[in-house]
């Protein structure tokens, strides 16, 4: 894909990840829909640069996302690639009082939100000459946290969601990219003290991807863990476990 002259919407693209790939596309001549509901981030991405428009809502929401699907029906330039990036990653006991409560909020942005937007602007996106849907999953759907149980889930049914997005419109002009970020020092690891590589580099990998009609993009560790999940399943999974068992529960 051709990445200048492209609009993106990019889901929490003012913070973290999300930022990262705004700025990336923006350096590659796209211009950017950024939504997430912080204001005074909103405002800084928009007033500092330029091509970007900011729109305020709380995916977690579905009638929010109607809002900002309303929106988008009304804008112009029409939208030529999706990054589903916005969410969260909660670490908590199965057995709290508000267990599902929680796992409710977590699937609602992480898993409803990405598939909702997908579905609803997939038809239009069939219709441009050049078009991707891009899902932030992780490298933890190849070994997933199990204090992290909202996310695991999340992930692991977005991950597999993107494979039937992509099988459906295999056909089609319309590319269908899961990025599978390894630890990132963003405000969401704030709490995980093991390594991490920096959000432009997620972003650069992203951009690659997208050129080059990539369907898996793997950055830094992500590619060792996708090959051991393969080799030693167990062994990787324990070992990432005990890495993240370090982390307080909420
Ligand atoms: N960091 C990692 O190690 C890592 C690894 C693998 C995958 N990922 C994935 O990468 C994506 C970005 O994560 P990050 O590390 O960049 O996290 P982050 O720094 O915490 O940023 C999260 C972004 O999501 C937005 N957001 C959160 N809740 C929202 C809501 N209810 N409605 C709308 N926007 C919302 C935030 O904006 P507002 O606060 O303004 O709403 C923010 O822009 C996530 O999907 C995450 O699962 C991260």
């Amino acid at each position: 894909m051709k990445i200048e002259g492209k609009h993106a919407l990019v889901t929490g693209g003012a913070a973290g990840i999300g930022l990262e790939i705004t700025r990336a596309l923006i350096a590659a001549g796209a211009s950017v829909l950024v939504v997430g509901r912080d204001r005074a981030k909103l405002d800084a991405i928009r007033n500092a640069t330029a091509r970007v428009e900011t729109f305020a809502a709380d995916l977690a929401d579905a009638r929010e996302r109607e809002r900002l699907l309303a929106h988008i029906s009304a804008a112009s330039p029409p939208l030529d690639i999706l990054v589903n990036n916005a969410g969260t990653m909660q670490y908590f006991a199965l057995t709290g009082p508000d267990a599902q409560d929680r796992i409710d909020r977590e699937l609602a942005l992480d898993l409803h939100a990405p598939i909702h937007l997908a579905i609803a602007l997939l038809p239009r996106f069939l219709e441009r000459p050049e078009a991707a849907i891009v899902n932030v999953t992780t490298g933890l759907v190849y070994a997933p946290f199990g204090n992290t149980p909202g996310y695991s889930a999340a992930k692991g049914g977005l991950h597999a969601f993107t494979r039937s997005l992509r099988w459906q419109t295999r056909n089609t002009r319309l590319q269908v990219v899961d990025l599978l970020p390894p630890a990132v020092a963003t405000s969401l690891t704030a709490r995980y003290d093991g390594p991490k590589i920096s959000p432009d580099k997620v972003a650069a990998a992203l951009l690659d991807g997208l050129r080059t009609g990539r369907e898996e993009v793997r950055p830094g560790h992500t590619k060792a863990l996708y090959a051991m999940s393969r080799i030693a399943p167990g062994f990787i999974f324990r070992a990432l476990n005990k890495q993240a068992d370090k982390v307080p529960l909420d």
